[in-house]
């Protein structure tokens, strides 16, 4: 049985040819579409896929998008449809709407998208959300300011990497926020989560959780996205089983249920306060970006890739999960402006981690360094992986305070 998978964007970005190998892996017939030529494709996205279309309105025209892949998959059944890239998870469910493929329908898409419509189904089902209220004028984020009180969160209701997020502990931040706000179109005021902030992170068949994961950022991500000098840090936890977490591994069941997730990648962040009260983040319909799900993979030795794949594709998780590490993902941001000149301090990391170093991907000597505020990947990674927590923790800092890029 032909088993047709339509995956939008097979190519870009950051590892979608890795799912794209994935679905071709697990026995699919993979049709790609994305609004670039099919010489724009990655090498690796290219062969495995059976049929490519260039649609370049994709993102601008539902209704054309649509007209345009109902012409090209004429006479031809759609088993499923995936997009793994956050703007692309409504359109998705959009295609699958006009085809009658099964999966995220756009209402049940538009809550894993929308932060106000997530976290009014998530609240009213009784999950420990932030006060938050939406705003679409000044006068609304200073009424919801008011309302949440200080400090506060604003951010954009659709947003990612902690893009336009702004914290304020006073009236003052607040009218700074708002003059650098004028571009966004609808915003989230929320209450301020002081605490910890954590990932829950699954792969779900039919409306069960196969296979799931749990991270750690440190610093928080709105601390890293603010200071240039950290190395920031997401570590997997290989200790899913300690109480430290059962809150978030509740919470996270409880969340895909309330939101009727079924089948696919999802990535749920949560805050864990220092009074141990456990609150909701975020959650979306797709991995973790940021090579995350290299993380899990080295965690178990294991290949997600195909293992989303063969949910999706067949609606089971076949994969053997034994946790053998903790993993540590450590972004580094070069110092100074220009091209890399230098890079530090790779001997004394091999000394001191030898083994446990399992990917180092720094960009070359002579290479543009990259705007840090705009790539989570910054400069480079290197990845990490040991059985003991604090260990592993130990390795990160060392990372973070023992490697260095110059530029200049
Ligand atoms: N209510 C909140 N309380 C505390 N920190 C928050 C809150 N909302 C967002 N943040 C911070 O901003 C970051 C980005 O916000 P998030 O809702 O995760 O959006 P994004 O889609 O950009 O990741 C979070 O990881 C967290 O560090
Ligand atoms: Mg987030």
């Amino acid at each position: 049985m032909a088993h047709n998978v339509i995956m939008i964007m097979p190519g870009f970005p950051g590892e979608m040819p890795l799912f794209t190998r994935g679905l071709a892996e697990v026995g699919a017939t993979v049709w790609g579409v994305a609004p670039g030529g099919v010489n724009e494709l990655p090498e690796l996205a290219r062969k495995n896929l059976s049929h490519y279309r260039s649609i370049p309105e994709l993102f601008t025209n539902t209704p054309a998008a649509i007209a345009a892949i109902r012409e090209w998959t004429r006479g031809v059944t759609i088993d499923r449809v995936s997009c793994l890239w956050e703007p692309g998870v409504e359109l998705a469910a959009a295609v699958r709407e006009a085809l009658g493929v099964p999966g995220l329908t756009p209402l049940q898409a538009s809550r894993f998208r929308n932060k106000e419509l997530m976290k009014q189904a998530l609240g009213a089902a009784g999950v420990r959300v932030p006060r938050h209220v939406a705003a679409r004028t000044v006068n609304e984020v200073q009424a919801g300011a008011e309302v949440v009180g200080f400090p506060c969160i604003i951010k954009p209701i659709a947003g990612a990497g902690s893009q336009d997020t702004f914290r304020c502990d006073s009236q003052a931040e607040l009218d700074a926020a708002l003059a650098q706000l004028g571009h966004i179109e609808e915003v989230s005021v929320e209450e301020f989560i002081d605490g910890e902030e954590f990932t829950f992170d699954t792969v779900c068949a039919n409306g069960n959780i196969e296979y799931f994961h749990i991270g750690y950022y440190r610093p928080r991500p709105l601390v890293a996205r603010t200071l240039e000098w950290v190395s920031p840090q997401t570590l997997s936890y290989r200790h899913v089983d300690d109480p430290e977490v059962a809150g978030g591994r509740a919470m996270g069941a409880e969340v895909l249920k309330v939101l009727e997730f079924e089948t696919g990648f999802t990535h749920m962040e949560w805050y864990k306060k220092s009074d141990g009260e456990v609150v909701f983040g975020e959650v979306a319909a797709r991995p973790p970006g940021a090579r995350t799900v290299d993380l899990m993979n080295f965690q178990s030795d294991i290949d997600l890739f195909t293992g989303w794949a063969e949910a999706e594709v067949h609606g089971r998780f076949t994969l053997p999960v034994e946790r053998r590490y903790n993993c540590a993902c450590i972004t580094k941001r070069a110092h100074g402006q220009g091209r890399i000149q230098r890079i530090e301090g790779m001997d004394r990391l091999r000394e001191r981690c030898g083994d446990a170093i399992v990917a180092v991907d720094l960009i070359p000597v002579g290479s543009p360094r990259r705007d840090w505020k705009a790539t989570l990947l910054s400069d480079g990674h290197v990845t990490l992986r040991h059985p003991d927590w604090k260990e592993t923790m130990a390795m990160a800092d060392f990372v973070g305070e023992e490697l260095h890029l110059y530029a200049g």
